[in-house]
């Protein structure tokens, strides 16, 4: 019942402003029997040699090789953290935290060289068969993402997620990814965050390829992708699920919008809409189909623009059924929260034809909000995290969520506490109350296990429980105090709000 209260507290604060979420309500609390901890990587972002056994080029290699400086720092994942060549001690780190399961992704060029499965590179996919092996060793579930971005460049040559035909070659590679590794890995992620690959790689030039073909490549690639999703779903339930009784799920990257003033409540809506629930309504709402009101708002910008049909490709009704309920849960990424407005500044605001103009609304973060270390756009909102939950309990009849993502960027140094730590207790904290009132909420994955390639950022934003040196070549991790904090959290199966690790050596518990 306290709570509960809390919880409603939460909610009635949140809408005027109120920091209430923020404060320090209990001193010790249980996580859910049998709820899972785990950590996420992603293949380009970690593993390096990229060159190296045969591997071809992915989208990555391409834009980072031709355009060096489009990154913050010049800097590639052409090394990285060196996992193709340390995992072993990827895997003791796991094991120094004692985490339950590890989300890594394949790269799709490593296992396959011509993009196609005319052939299997026998080095490249061993790499993630002796991962695999090496987990298992520890019991540590592999959870492993087929997609997190590296598309093979030939595949973009040939139109990348816009054409149609990548239904198939994702749906392939996915089936040879199945064969491979189906005797060992039970927990599949089809995708990583749609937005992302989406509006960021061709919608805009935030991500690679880096397209910026607004409004139209970004809606061809959203059902490109959810097809291809579907797909893989369908061969995964029909083909391996009878025989190996896993699951498979996207993860869909969402942050919340949250109204400005009550006033703002559509534009809100609309926002939460447009970013993530033209992913999510598709799979998870009981209709199928993008929501009523993106496809209302496209068809009618399109048709004022002079299309000849909407810039947002329909789903036939046959597409409609075949990709909802495709998902054994709602794969969860989440780092932040916007205030949303509407009003007359946004007409001229932004290109045309675009989503944001489709949208027609303005999001921001308020500069009295706390700001993320290494990153102003991330700020510390947990009461975002926890209505979010609420809204997908109650939009989507309370699906079995897992975070596959969530964490906070600082920059070099060991000492996480007022920052990464602050923000991890915020966020689980806001995950239990939302458990509390009712959200299904089954494992927690914290991104991410060591500093990695950032993207854009490069090295400069970091995000590990574990710093890597970068200028080493040898790639040294040492646990940050957040490592410390996560395995008490781990062990106890408890948030401890007060708890100071009393020591600095990390080492390996007993069953681990
Ligand atoms: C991505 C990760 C990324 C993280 C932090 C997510 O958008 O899936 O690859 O490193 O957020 O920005």
């Amino acid at each position: 019942m306290l709570l509960k209260s809390a919880g409603f507290i939460l909610l009635i604060c949140t809408l005027f402003g109120c920091e209430a979420a923020q404060v320090e309500r209990h001193d010790v609390r249980k996580f859910p029997e049998g709820f899972q901890f785990g950590t996420s990587t992603a293949s380009y972002q970690i593993e390096g040699s990229w060159n190296v056994d045969g591997k071809a080029e992915n989208i990555w290699d391409h834009m980072t090789h031709n355009n060096p400086c489009v990154i913050a720092d010049c800097s590639n994942g052409d090394v990285a953290c060196d996992s193709y060549n340390q995992y072993k001690r990827d895997v003791e780190m796991m094991r120094e935290l004692g985490i339950d399961f590890y989300r890594f992704s394949l790269s799709w060029p490593r296992i396959l060289p011509t993009s196609f499965p005319d052939y299997i590179s026998e080095p490249g996919s061993q790499y993630y068969s002796n991962l695999i092996d090496e987990l298992l060793k520890y019991n540590i579930e592999p959870v492993v993402t087929l997609y997190h971005w590296d598309l093979p460049q030939k595949l973009q040559e040939m139109g990348g997620w816009t054409n149609p035909h990548i239904v198939d070659w994702f749906a392939d590679y996915a089936r040879v990814a199945f064969t491979l590794y189906g005797d060992r890995v039970k927990h599949w992620i089809t995708i990583n965050e749609p937005r992302e690959v989406c509006y960021q790689g061709y919608g805009a030039n935030t991500k690679a390829p880096a397209l910026n073909i607004k409004g139209v490549a970004d809606y061809m690639c959203v059902k490109n992708l959810l097809l291809a999703h579907a797909k893989a779903y369908h061969i995964f339930d029909q083909e391996f699920r009878p025989k190996l009784n896993g699951s498979i799920f996207i993860a869909l990257s969402a942050q919340f919008y949250e109204p400005e003033t009550e006033k703002e409540i559509v534009a809100a809506k609309e926002a939460n809409q447009f970013e993530w629930g033209i992913y999510a309504h598709p799979i998870f709402s009981d209709t199928g189909d993008y929501p009523p009101i993106v496809k209302e708002k496209v068809a009618a910008k399109s048709a004022e623009q002079g299309f000849f049909r909407s810039r947002l490709p329909e789903f036939t009704p046959e597409e409609v059924d075949y990709v909802k309920g495709t998902s054994d849960y709602f794969g969860l990424n989440h780092y932040t929260t916007f205030l949303v407005y509407r009003n007359e500044s946004v007409a001229g605001m932004y290109d045309v034809p675009s989503m944001y103009d489709d949208l027609g609304n303005v999001h921001y973060q308020p500069s009295e909000w706390e700001y993320g270390a290494a990153s102003v756009n991330m700020r510390v909102v947990p009461w975002g995290f926890y209505k979010l939950l609420a809204l997908i309990r109650e939009d989507f009849n309370n699906p079995p969520v897992f975070i596959t993502e969530n964490g906070y960027a600082t920059f070099t140094g060991l000492d996480d506490t007022s920052t990464r730590i602050s923000y991890l207790r915020q966020y689980l904290s806001a995950l239990l109350d939302a458990i509390d009132e009712g959200s299904d909420v089954r494992a927690y994955s914290l991104w991410s296990l060591m500093d990695n390639f950032e993207w854009m950022f490069g090295y400069n934003s970091r995000f590990g429980l574990y710093e890597v040196n970068f200028s080493d070549p040898a790639r040294p991790r040492t646990p940050r105090k957040s490592a410390f904090m996560y395995k008490q959290m781990l062990r106890t199966r408890a948030l401890d709000w007060h708890y100071e690790p009393d020591t600095t050596v990390m080492t390996i518990d007993e069953g681990h």
